[in-house]
């Protein structure tokens, strides 16, 4: 960590974390893409698309509802709890995500732009315009709205726009930020992996955290390449925040 970073966490009054799969790989959810990822040996096409749903919701579906049994067995890691405590004392920090799993949230993050949607929401494939909480067990599926139509998971699927209120809000925090911390992504997935160029056209100094490279490492200000895990409560420490890890 340099001193110029150093000096950027302790005085930047908006600093703009966004985050992708790495920064729950530690809390033991698969990232998507490499080795063990969850695209490995699964096509995504059959799974994460509108047309997969349209022609087999059931296993879409099931795919869904293993996904959030593995989000609902992992806990928050120090990552997350770092992000949250860095948010709940510096008033100017945004957090924007690409991850759908509820762990921001569950760490205590106040606020967290999810560009992707979430696991635990559900919106109906018909007009009637239902869009909720998960609150329950959802019984067979695929799982059917009152209104008789289909319910779907309410994430964004490859194909589809990001919602709208989510996108202008991330857009707005790389617009005005001084500081971007990008953290376990890997930055091939647009709009998000856009954001950190805009906001260097905006003045910002952007950080990278990752053990491994990606397109985005060549265009940063400084490139960490330590775990999510480590990286992110050392950089809270450094901008003047306590955080306890446990
Ligand atoms: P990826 O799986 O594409 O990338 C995860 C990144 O995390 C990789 O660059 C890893 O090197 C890095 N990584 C792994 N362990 C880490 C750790 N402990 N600390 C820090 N970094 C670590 O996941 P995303 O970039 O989030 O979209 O993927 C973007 C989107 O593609 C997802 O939101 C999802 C996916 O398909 C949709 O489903 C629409």
């Amino acid at each position: 960590m340099s001193g110029a970073l150093v000096e950027r966490l302790r005085a930047a009054r908006r600093i703009l974390l966004l985050t992708g799969a790495g920064v729950s790989a530690e809390s033991g959810l698969a990232t998507f893409r490499g080795p063990d990822g969850m695209w490995e040996g699964r096509d995504p096409m059959s799974l994460a698309t509108p047309e997969a749903f349209a022609e087999d919701p059931e296993t879409v579906w099931r795919f869904y509802a293993w996904r959030r049994e593995q989000a609902a067995r992992a806990e928050p890691n120090p990552a997350h709890r770092a992000i949250a405590a860095l948010q709940q004392e510096r008033s100017g920090t945004s957090l924007v995500t690409q991850n759908v799993d509820g762990l921001h949230e569950r760490a205590g993050s106040p606020e967290t732009v999810r560009l992707h949607g979430s696991l635990w929401r559900l919106r109906c494939t018909g007009g009637c315009g239902e869009d909720e909480d998960l609150r329950q067990d959802l019984g067979t599926l695929p799982a059917r709205c009152a209104c008789g139509e289909l319910l779907r998971p309410g994430v964004v699927w490859f194909g589809e726009s990001l919602p709208q209120a989510a996108i202008a809000a991330a857009t707005a925090a790389a617009e005005s930020a001084e500081l971007v911390i990008v953290a376990g992504t890997s930055s091939v997935v647009y709009p998000a992996a856009a954001l950190p160029e805009l906001a260097r056209r905006h003045g910002a100094y952007v950080v990278e955290v990752n053990p491994e490279a990606t397109p985005l490492t060549g265009r940063v200000d400084e490139a960490l390449p330590n775990p999510a895990g480590t990286a992110l409560p050392a950089l809270v420490r450094a901008a003047g925040v306590r955080f306890e890890e446990s």
